[in-house]
């Protein structure tokens, strides 16, 4: 059975040394008692290797952030698949809403991403959500539909159990402000509903649905234990050992999702 996932997205958060640091403490943390999650950490890209080293006899997981879609050549400022692949990355978050809305990536380029993940044995993490105007006009399934359906296009039905989706409400994320548990529980549900007409039961029933957006040590509980939610994707909260450790055990032992 599939545990949970907790993953923690420092964003441009942190130097060399004060990432390694961090990571120390979360392997020590996480190594007594065993937390049943899965936990990936995605560090900037400067600070990946170095995590790395701390990371990688332990159970905790490498992920980026981000990355390109092609394998090289001229395209400055990018990173490929391939690179993060030789250094030790695992997952890679794609699609995310700050890629989204700051830097204009659109759903083309997001489906471009996914099956080069993919390719390079990594699990993308695929982050949809709608923005605050989207919701209060009533268009959230429409937007988690047309995000979901483009960005899945690449991906075959041998592949989808490579994948895992992480629903981030932007208006959720660094505000605060947190979706209702219905409000979690609906749009999960939809998104499942989406993956299981797309790739049958079988397949669609096993992916990983996470949920993100101002998920603190307060909220977690509550959360993690909303029957739709296999894991969590966690940005502010994760960046001191203390919350993440205490968003990690918020998933008891006995919890296994899917
Ligand atoms: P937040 O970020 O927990 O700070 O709201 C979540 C995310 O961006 O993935």
């Amino acid at each position: 059975m599939t545990p949970p996932l907790v993953v923690g997205n420092w964003k441009m958060n942190g130097g060399t040394e004060t990432s390694v640091e961090l990571a120390r403490e979360l392997v020590r943390g996480l190594s007594k008692p065993r937390a049943s999650a899965q936990v990936a950490l995605a560090p900037p890209y400067t600070a990946l290797w170095p995590v790395n080293k701390v990371i990688r006899k332990s159970r905790i997981k490498l992920a980026a952030q981000n990355c390109h879609w092609q394998e090289s050549g001229a395209f400055t400022g990018e990173i490929s698949p391939s690179m993060l692949a030789e250094i030790g990355c695992e997952f890679v978050i794609v699609g995310h809403s700050e890629r989204r809305h700051i830097f204009c990536e659109s759903d083309d380029m997001i489906a471009r991403k996914l099956p080069a993940v993919i390719r390079h044995g990594m699990r993308p993490i695929l982050c949809v959500g709608e923005t605050i105007e989207e919701r209060q006009s009533g268009q959230t399934s429409v937007v988690i539909t047309r995000q979901l359906d483009s960005a899945l296009k690449g991906v075959s039905e041998g592949d989808i159990e490579k994948v895992e989706i992480a629903y981030e409400p932007v208006w959720a994320i660094g505000t605060g402000l947190n979706a209702t548990a219905e409000q979690i529980r609906e749009t999960h549900e939809r998104i499942r509903n989406l993956l299981v007409d797309r790739f049958g039961a079988a397949k669609g029933e096993q992916t990983r649905i996470l949920y993100g957006g101002s998920v603190k040590p307060d909220n977690a509980g509550m959360i993690a234990h909303i029957d739709t939610v296999n894991g969590l994707l966690v940005g502010g909260a994760s960046l001191t050992a203390e919350s993440f450790l205490t968003i990690v055990r918020s998933f008891s032992q006995s919890d296994r999702v899917l």
